[in-house]
């Protein structure tokens, strides 16, 4: 097959001679390995066999994009709103490049000419021409550099909203399973990589490609057979480039994951430390962190190794370069065939050539980095929230009955045996349940199932006769306000705090339900009242204040289904009670579903439902009031 492909590559007659049918299908039926041999380094027979014939274009102009690595057609992708600050970026590398070629030609002039012609005016001119192109040059791509590092900063802005966003947008499956470390990785050290691709790597690139095109050029028109000993060099350079390649980027790979590693611990670690203290476990933290770091440190050390022997042997293609040059070139200044300045001015072009390509071997082990850190952003950016918004999903009819039911509904975790199996069960509107049972019954996962944090397996759950998952989520999560034991509070003022229930309550509806929770006296103690700090987490506040703020928080959305996961536990009991009956007097026709193991607030509900190892076992009145029935099938 490589035969057949070099044969093709290196003769367009040969195709011309080939049936265009013939062709055809041996491109369709062996694209695969055609492109596997062309990405093996045999790209130009690719390129001539798209070119061949006009019938193959289609086929090949797509197999050819495929050739670009997925990860620079993403990054390509992303360039594409700041392409004018790339495109006047790419200007000034051109004009610096050509720049460039002045000064060697300048030097040959002056040693050749001016020097032994022994003109002054001559001296100034070459000296003015050698500032203008050398400083001139700086100028030029230094300008080019600071217009990418623009474009690639509104790239990263972009993307860290979108990264962000997306977070936002994924379900309670991910954000329980996943180490919040894991979480905000992408945010972090990925998306600084990519913004390093974009201001550094990229002008690295078209710098590099420019000025060796130039300069080659130029060597060529200086001396053509000291050109040809330093031609074949390059495909050398690309071999061991290409031969490094892999290595270098499953290494690369191999550190993100470590350092993801890291920093997974540390977001685990940082908020714990008072815990670990009065646990008397920093020792075994510290030894489990130290093998942590220890294993990125001796991954970016693999990651090190192997780009020194990429550095090691790609110089010595330029090494090899620079010694020929000077050999031969000294041969044949002595033989007088070339001129000492032909010979200074090829060899600083010869500089010219290699620096770049020596800063490109860094770049390219800094790219691998980079392209791992754009294969992260995309796995992150790839995965998808598991409760999604049907696109049929409808409000909730008004005037709807806002029974809360459950249908035959199965249950599992992912990778779990079944936990729920609920048959049947019906909540009326209004109704105070308590659902009760030992840790590790269900009685959580009953709750988020009712809020719509999971999906059943099987079977559904019904809010005013309508599937939960028919409902639009917005409207649905103003309806059903899920209230975990942990309250979430956020390092700003208490008024901040409450109005992300509702953004426009007035100060009179935040008395309101401070008052509900009875934190009125408690606020008008603080010396900023509504506009006191709470510190980071609500640190400045008790657990149980801290409940009832996000409890105060829920009850300004006014839901119809409020489910409290003992989200009162830390209240003491008098002012649970005091609590629970101010909310009912608040929300008087709205379901209440309280989870609780303390008999006091059992006590306040109106039904008490028992659950078993998923399964309800009980269900019964505990106040003898008309409405509230017990009707589902234990
Ligand atoms: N995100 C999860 N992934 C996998 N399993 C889970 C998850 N959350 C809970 N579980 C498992 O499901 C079972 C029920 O958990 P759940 O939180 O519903 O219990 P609970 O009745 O609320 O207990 P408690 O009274 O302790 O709050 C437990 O065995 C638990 O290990
Ligand atoms: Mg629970």
């Amino acid at each position: 097959m490589t035969v057949f492909c070099a044969t093709l590559g290196s003769s367009r007659p040969f195709l011309s001679r080939v049936s265009p049918v013939f062709l055809k299908r041996m491109t369709e039926t062996r694209t695969v390995a055609l492109f596997s041999i062309a990405r093996g380094g045999n790209l130009p027979t690719l390129i001539v066999l798209a070119l061949g014939r006009k019938r193959l274009n289609s086929i090949s102009f797509r197999s050819l994009l495929n050739l670009v690595p997925v990860e620079l057609r993403w990054l390509a992708t992303a360039l594409r709103p700041v392409w004018t600050l790339h495109a006047a970026s790419f200007l000034a590398f051109t004009f610096g490049s050509a720049l460039g070629l002045l000064g060697p030609l300048v030097l040959r002039w002056l040693i050749d000419r001016i020097l032994p012609g022994r003109d002054a005016w001559l001296l100034i001119s070459a000296v003015a021409l050698l500032f203008l192109s050398y400083e001139g040059r700086v100028v030029s791509t230094s300008l080019g550099s600071w217009l990418t590092v623009a474009a690639s900063q509104k790239i990263v802005l972009a993307l860290r909203l979108e990264i962000l966003k997306h977070l936002d947008s994924l379900s309670a499956d991910y954000h329980e399973a996943t180490p919040t470390g894991e979480k905000l990785y992408p945010l972090r050290e990925p998306v600084d990589e990519i913004a390093y691709l974009g201001s550094d790597l990229f002008p690295g690139i078209l710098r590099t490609l420019l000025s060796t095109a130039f300069t080659l050029f130029a060597m060529g028109a200086l001396s053509f057979r000291l050109t040809l000993i330093v031609l074949p060099l390059v495909p050398v350079f690309l071999v061991t480039r290409h031969h490094f390649r892999q290595r270098l980027g499953l290494h690369a790979d191999d550190l993100q994951g470590k350092r993801l590693e890291v920093n997974s611990f540390l977001e685990e670690h940082a908020p714990s430390v008072i815990q670990i203290q009065s646990l008397q476990q920093e020792t075994r933290r510290e030894r489990d962190a130290y093998r942590l770091f220890a294993k990125a440190a001796r991954s970016q050390l693999r990651l090190a190794r192997t780009g020194v022997f990429f550095s090691i042997f790609t110089n010595l293609a330029i090494v090899l370069a620079i010694s020929a040059i000077l050999g031969y070139g000294g041969v044949r200044v002595l033989r007088g065939d070339l001129t000492i300045g032909s010979l200074v001015a090829f060899y600083s072009y010869l500089a010219q050539l290699f620096e770049p390509l020596s800063g490109a071997m860094e770049m390219y082990a800094r790219a691998q980095r980079t392209f791992s850190s754009i294969r992260q952003v995309r796995a992150a950016l790839a995965l998808r929230p598991t409760i999604q918004e049907s696109s049929h999903a409808v409000r909730l009819p008004c005037g709807a009955s806002s029974d809360l039911e459950f249908h035959e509904l199965r249950f599992a975790y992912p990778g779990e045996k079944e936990l729920l199996h609920i048959p049947r069960l019906m909540i009326s509107v209004g109704e105070r349940v308590a659902l009760v049972g030992e840790n590790g019954a269900g009685k959580s996962t009953l709750a988020k199932l009712a809020a719509r944090l999971y999906d059943p397996d099987s079977g559904y759950i019904s809010y005013g006769g309508v599937d939960l998952r028919a409902i639009r989520l917005r409207e649905l999560r103003s309806v059903a306000a899920y209230l975990p034991a942990t309250p979430v509070l956020f390092d700003d003022t208490l008024a901040v705090n409450l109005r992300l229930g509702r953004a426009q309550a007035t100060d009179e509806e935040l008395a309101e339900v401070l008052h509900a929770v009875d934190l009125t006296g408690f606020v008008e103690s603080l010396p900023s009242r509504y506009q006191q700090p709470l510190g980071p987490g609500g640190s400045r506040l008790s657990s149980g204040q801290r409940q009832r703020i996000a409890l105060a928080r829920a009850l300004l959305r006014k839901p119809r289904i409020l489910i409290l996961d003992e989200a009162t536990s830390s209240m003491d009991a008098a002012v649970e009670q005091i609590v629970l009956d101010r909310t009912r007097l608040l929300l008087p026709f709205s379901t209440v579903v309280l989870l609780s193991h303390r008999l006091s607030s059992v006590a306040w509900a109106d039904r008490k439902i028992v659950l078993e190892a998923g399964k309800i076992v009980r269900d019964e009145n505990i106040k003898a009031t008309p409405e509230s029935g017990g009707n589902s099938e234990a």
